[in-house]
């Protein structure tokens, strides 16, 4: 028997109904169309609204329903469920232990995963661990964001870049070589102060002069987001090939977070790869936070074949960044 690895063994997805488009947003804010599609890519994102239904937890269970449509697998059997997020349905209680009760994973344990645009990239790094330990079988692993719940429509930097959904994989032991591979992830606190929400937590909790002062909305310094973004996600995407004795011939696909589409553009070229083997989806979904992994998986899903070494390679809030190196397991 060969060695013990982390395969992803199937996938679910799930957008919100409303779309939200550009030409909308034309008339909140002062933007436009070809704006936000030369500088972003984005041309609609969707929104979760009330009459739909409420929380990321919504989106997170509805994403794991689909995968649960694809894939028989009795939900009792699932022993870890991991929500990558960073818009939990409220603090303190675990959104994952709600949404594992709902979805009948009875016999789980179930905890959040935060670090912004990476989160679902970590929680991949996470999930393996448990596989590869040899101790647990089933480890479901949820991207979900509400974005929507804290973007200020009023804001233009922000309000066109975010949108809301949901993605689930189900990562089991595999014996063929098949899953992940390798991992290069970094972390780096002195970019707090460039992207984040000043209010709602610890150290600034909500009052009414938070509130006032519009505190509990995202804000960004888009342009140094973007110059750490570029740069650090080409280099890890570089490196996790270099350690791996990867040429750009020998990856089927480029698993790109879904920010910007010159920062995708950017990843691709350092790796030397055309855009036939670079998934993207930012111009329906715009940035979906933790989702946008996920939902790529679930798009290709079908272009997917067994042996294919994907890279994914994802930069966030923190900042958080890093790639991981994967053969996916099936046809
Ligand atoms: O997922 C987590 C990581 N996040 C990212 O990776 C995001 C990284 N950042 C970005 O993607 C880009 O910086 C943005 C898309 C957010 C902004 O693009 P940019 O090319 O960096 O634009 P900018 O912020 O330098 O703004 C250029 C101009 C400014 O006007 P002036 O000062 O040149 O007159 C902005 O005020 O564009 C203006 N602007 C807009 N104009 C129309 C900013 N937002 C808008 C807008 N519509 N929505």
């Amino acid at each position: 028997m060969g060695k013990l690895s982390a395969a992803i063994t199937a996938v679910g997805a799930y957008v919100p109904k409303f779309i939200l488009t550009n030409k909308m947003l034309e008339g909140m804010v002062d933007t436009n169309d070809e704006w936000i599609t030369t500088r972003t890519g984005i041309k609609e994102r969707r929104i979760l609204k009330p009459e739909e239904g409420e929380g990321t937890s919504y989106l997170a269970i509805k994403a794991v329903k689909n995968l649960l449509s694809k894939k028989e697998v009795d939900p009792s059997e699932i022993e870890l469920v991991i929500v990558a997020t960073a818009t939990p349905d409220s603090t303190v209680a675990s959104t994952a232990a709600f949404v594992a009760s709902e979805i009948g994973a009875t016999n789980a344990f179930a905890f959040d995963l935060l670090a912004a645009c990476s989160s679902f990239l970590f929680g991949m790094s996470t999930a393996a661990r448990y596989i590869e330990s040899g101790r647990y079988k089933k480890v479901l692993l949820i991207g979900a964001d509400k974005m929507s719940s804290i973007i200020d429509y009023t804001d233009r930097t922000t309000c066109i870049i975010f949108g809301d959904g949901a993605g689930a994989v189900l990562f089991e032991p595999n014996t063929e070589g098949m899953g992940l591979q390798d991992e290069y992830l970094r972390a780096d606190g002195s970019g707090r102060p460039y992207l984040g929400m000043d209010a709602g937590g610890s150290l600034l909790p909500a009052s009414l002069e938070t509130v006032k002062n519009r505190k509990h909305y995202i804000y960004q310094d888009g342009k140094t987001v973007f110059k750490f973004a570029v740069s650090n996600m080409a280099d890890v995407a570089e490196r996790i090939m270099k350690l791996n004795n990867l040429d750009h011939t020998d990856i089927a696909w480029l698993v790109p977070h879904q920010a910007n589409k010159r920062i995708i553009d950017a990843t691709a070229n350092r790796m030397g790869l055309d855009g036939s083997k670079v998934m993207m989806n930012i111009q329906r979904y715009g940035n979906t936070t933790s989702a946008t992994l996920p939902l790529l998986l679930s798009d290709y899903e079908d272009q997917l074949k067994k042996g294919d070494n994907l890279v994914f390679a994802a930069f966030g809030g923190g900042f958080t960044w890093g790639s991981i190196y994967l053969k996916w397991a099936y046809n």
